[in-house]
């Protein structure tokens, strides 16, 4: 695979400082060597920054909007035109606004549908007008999927994701402000307590099936540390309690591997400020390896009911 490293040190999302520090720590954690490694080829354009920041309309209390307005006019930009499988390396959850707004453009330009698994412990689906914290990495989803209250960020350059296409796996933190309107929809949900009975497995596969049933497709996979358990990923500054094991963790990533859907990736809210000597920096490289082909031993690709 053709892998594009898209450095995004973007801290605006949220008031806590560190995640910036993001895609160097990828770097020191050794992504390129790693992914190189597996024979993929590597190309890190370094870090991308974002142009004059705009005037925001919108309540008084969201932290920074005009800079992750005009982060997210950046990364649509930089992920577009990407031939291959951009990788985002973040900076906080807001990146998301950009990254799969991007890719559902990109996917519309290829006429394909865009499908997006999200993992994390929280939903991201307030707006500018839900949210209490003013944290706009709180919002990303609600943004990609095309709602309301977004006034004075970039019109969505490609077609809103539809909440069909949508899979949240990992979720235990989920605001009144979000909730019910996300029941609301046609997003396939799986909070802990479903994967408590379930496993990862079962869903995953599902889910995998659904997008090979679309034929030509493309998956973008966001993937927040805080879908970990804090036990394996302390380095983020919104730890819950109950995230994905090691073993599950890497499972998921081997299954997304092993089904060769998957066509763009975030890491998102590492803080490396947080970190234990790169211990969390180190599990998401690892992590990436797992979804990029790293196994123990070869298995069967497309032989386990992906279609
Ligand atoms: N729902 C909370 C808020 O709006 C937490 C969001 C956490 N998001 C994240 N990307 N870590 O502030
Ligand atoms: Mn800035
Ligand atoms: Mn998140
Ligand atoms: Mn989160």
């Amino acid at each position: 695979t053709e892998i594009t490293l898209i450095g995004v040190p973007l801290d605006s999302g949220q008031t806590r400082p560190g995640c910036l520090m993001g895609p160097d720590a990828y770097r020191v954690a050794g992504i390129v060597p790693t992914l190189t490694g597996l024979g993929h080829t590597v190309r890190d354009i370094g870090n991308v920054s974002h142009g004059p920041v705009p005037e925001m309309p919108g309540p008084a209390h969201l932290v920074r909007p005009g800079e992750v307005a005009a982060w997210t006019e950046a990364l649509i930009d930089a992920g577009r035109s990407v031939e291959g499988m951009p990788v985002f390396m973040g900076g906080d959850h807001a990146l998301a606004l950009g990254s799969v707004a991007g890719m559902a453009a990109r996917a519309a330009d290829r006429d394909r549908p865009l499908f997006v698994l999200w993992l994390d412990a929280h939903s991201d689906f307030h707006t500018p007008l839900t949210t209490e914290s003013g944290n706009l990495h709180g919002t990303p989803v609600a943004y990609y999927t095309g709602q309301d209250g977004f006034e004075g960020f970039p019109p969505l350059p490609g077609p809103p994701v539809p909440f069909d296409n949508l899979c949240m796996m990992g979720l235990r933190s989920v605001d009144p402000g979000e909730r019910d309107r996300l029941a609301a929809t046609d997003a396939q949900l799986h909070d802990m307590r479903a994967i408590d009975e379930t496993g990862f497995a079962a869903p995953l596969r599902d889910f995998l099936a659904k997008v090979a049933a679309a034929g030509e497709a493309d998956l973008h996979v966001s993937l927040d540390v805080d879908f970990l358990d804090p036990s394996i990923a302390p380095a983020v500054g919104t730890t819950v309690p109950g995230g994905a094991t090691f073993r599950e963790a890497h499972l998921v990533m081997e299954m997304l591997s092993e089904s060769e859907l998957v066509t763009s990736l975030d890491l998102v809210e590492l803080n490396p400020a947080m970190d234990e000597r790169s211990r969390t920096a180190r599990l998401m490289v690892e992590l990436t390896a797992s979804l990029m082909g790293k196994r123990i031993f070869d298995r069967p690709t497309r032989g386990f009911g992906y279609g």
